[in-house]
């Protein structure tokens, strides 16, 4: 099994959380249970209601939607949370409302239905253009969605969202789909997102898809799939998608920050919106066939001020990785990493300029990416084939690449050549085993900043069930 733990994952704070006020909760049957929120709720109710019945069998589909369309008329009267007691709510797609909570009891299992009739197929990602399975531009909607949303949180003490995936994997691997496989969770255009304290089992496809949105936090989430499985990623947090994809994305098995490349047409010119002020703390991963944290390889708008810290790796292709190349244009710069401990990886430091996998023949080659100011620092790994592979674009090197304080033990069968280093520029600081001639020694620690992103200062809400 892949076994992804994540902690804090904040995205995007360029402003405060509104402060809305907090008022008093009611007790449902559950009642007493305590839980961090952006907000509480001033209104409660059990999905049991709603005529929702947990046998496993029975289909949950309208009760989740007349919970919600019910519980949506509370919004401007201090909010309200829907309660999935225990039990196993099988269910099609639904959708969210604003200033709602979905809080999902230990115990409780909401089981994504395999009746592709209980999934509402909805257009392409407007960035996108078409889907990215098949061939078709449908998606299935996710599993749980919304657009245009604002304060929703997405939470339990460890419930779980079993997407059942089986189904969707067989049917993709036949290529018998011409519609987009569904992801467990989705929220488009909208802000003041908090998902914690679930698990997220056996998604069709991507896990967490936070997409053209501002201020999320996904915090105390596991995401467990098994490993031959394809894209289900963990949290692909993405303000820019652009048209089909590719082995951009199939490539990155498990956890991807996938990032759109450049792309000049003046419909997507629209979403190009960078991806920044992105916090990742306190991940442990494990994820033979992908990276611990991807940055590409599409990123229309950018990837930039990018921090990620206490990081545990074990058996993973690398820790993190920068996919692009001639023709993505954009940029992936101000990325700082320290605190990884790694175990059983195949690359330490992977980055690469070729990664050539265009979704079409639509993209200009002279848009050349810049990939800039990338900082590694303060990281153990044991058990390593190859300590660093990186390959820059000729005539566009990456460069300000620093690394320091790193040491690396080798596997038993290591690779002859341990660094391998073209078209790149930076400077190294104490790291064994010796990095190559592009990478000079400058002793000097490399840059962390010391100041926190505003989304990393909110401060949850103790809330009551
Ligand atoms: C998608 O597949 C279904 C069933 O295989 C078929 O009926 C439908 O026409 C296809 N749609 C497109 C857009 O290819
Ligand atoms: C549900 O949300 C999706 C996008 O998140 C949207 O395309 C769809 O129209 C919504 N469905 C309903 C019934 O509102
Ligand atoms: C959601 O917001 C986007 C961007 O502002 C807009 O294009 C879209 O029409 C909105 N969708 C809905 C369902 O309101
Ligand atoms: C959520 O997870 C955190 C960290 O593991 C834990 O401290 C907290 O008690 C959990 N909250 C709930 C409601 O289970
Ligand atoms: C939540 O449940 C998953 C799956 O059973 C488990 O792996 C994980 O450790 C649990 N998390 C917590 C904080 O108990
Ligand atoms: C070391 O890595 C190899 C793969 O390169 C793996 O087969 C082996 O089990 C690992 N050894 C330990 C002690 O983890
Ligand atoms: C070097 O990195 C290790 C973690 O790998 C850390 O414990 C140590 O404090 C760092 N040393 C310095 C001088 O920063
Ligand atoms: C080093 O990297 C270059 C550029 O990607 C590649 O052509 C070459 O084969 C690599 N050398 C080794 C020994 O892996």
């Amino acid at each position: 099994m892949i076994r992804l733990v994540f902690d804090i994952l904040v995205i995007l704070a360029t402003f405060r959380f509104p402060a809305i006020e907090s008022r008093s909760h009611r007790n449902v049957a559950t009642s007493g249970i305590e839980l961090s929120a952006l907000n509480c709720r001033k209104h409660s109710a059990l999905l049991t209601d709603f005529g929702g019945v947990g046998d496993g069998k029975t289909s949950n589909t309208k009760a989740f939607t007349n919970a919600i369309s019910k519980l949506s008329q509370m919004a401007s009267d201090g909010g309200a949370q829907l309660v999935v007691p225990p039990g196993k709510w099988l269910t099609g797609s639904f959708n969210l409302t604003s200033h709602f909570t979905l809080f999902i009891q230990q115990g409780a299992t909401i089981l994504a239905s395999q009746d592709e009739s209980e999934w509402p197929v909805i257009g392409p990602l407007p960035s996108y253009g078409k889907g990215r399975d098949g061939t078709g531009t449908g998606r299935f909607n996710s599993l749980i969605s919304g657009s245009n949303l604002t304060d929703v949180v997405i939470t339990g003490n460890n419930g779980t969202i079993n997407g059942q995936g089986q189904y969707w994997w067989d049917k993709f691997k036949k290529k018998q789909f011409n519609v987009t496989r569904p992801y467990l969770i989705e929220l488009l255009f909208s802000k003041n997102i908090q998902i914690s304290n679930i698990t997220l089992i056996d998604s069709p496809s991507w896990n967490i898809h936070p997409v053209y949105c501002n201020n999320v936090i996904v915090k105390s989430v596991t995401v467990l799939a098994p490993v031959t499985v394809p894209n289900t990623d963990g949290i692909n947090p993405v303000r820019f998608l652009h048209k089909h994809t590719d082995r951009g994305l199939l490539h990155s098995l498990r956890r991807r920050l996938h990032r759109r490349e450049k792309r000049l047409g003046p419909i997507r010119n629209q979403f190009g919106m960078p991806t920044k002020h992105l916090s990742i703390r306190r991940l442990t991963c494990i994820s033979p066939k992908s990276a611990g944290v991807a940055l590409g390889s599409e990123m229309s708008g950018g990837i930039k001020d990018v921090r990620i810290e206490d990081v545990t790796l074990i058996n993973t292709e690398s820790a993190i990785r920068v996919k692009t190349a001639a023709g993505r244009g954009a940029y992936v710069k101000d990325i700082f990493a320290r605190r990884f401990t790694m175990k059983t990886m195949k690359y330490v430091f992977w980055m690469n300029g070729n990664y050539d996998s265009h979704p079409d023949e639509g993209y200009d080659p002279k848009a050349l990416p810049e990939v800039s100011n990338i900082n590694f620092r303060d990281m153990t790994a044991e058990n390593v084939t190859m300590s660093a592979s990186l390959d820059g674009i000729e005539k566009d090197p990456f460069t300000g690449v620093c690394i320091s304080n790193v040491t690396i033990d080798l596997s038993a069968k290591p690779k002859k050549l341990q660094w391998n280093c073209t078209n790149v520029a930076g400077v190294t600081s104490r790291v064994k085993p010796e990095p190559c001639s592009l990478l000079p020694e400058k002793n000097a620690d490399c840059m962390f900043p010391s100041d926190l992103i505003p989304i990393e200062s909110v401060v949850l809400k103790k809330c009551t069930l």
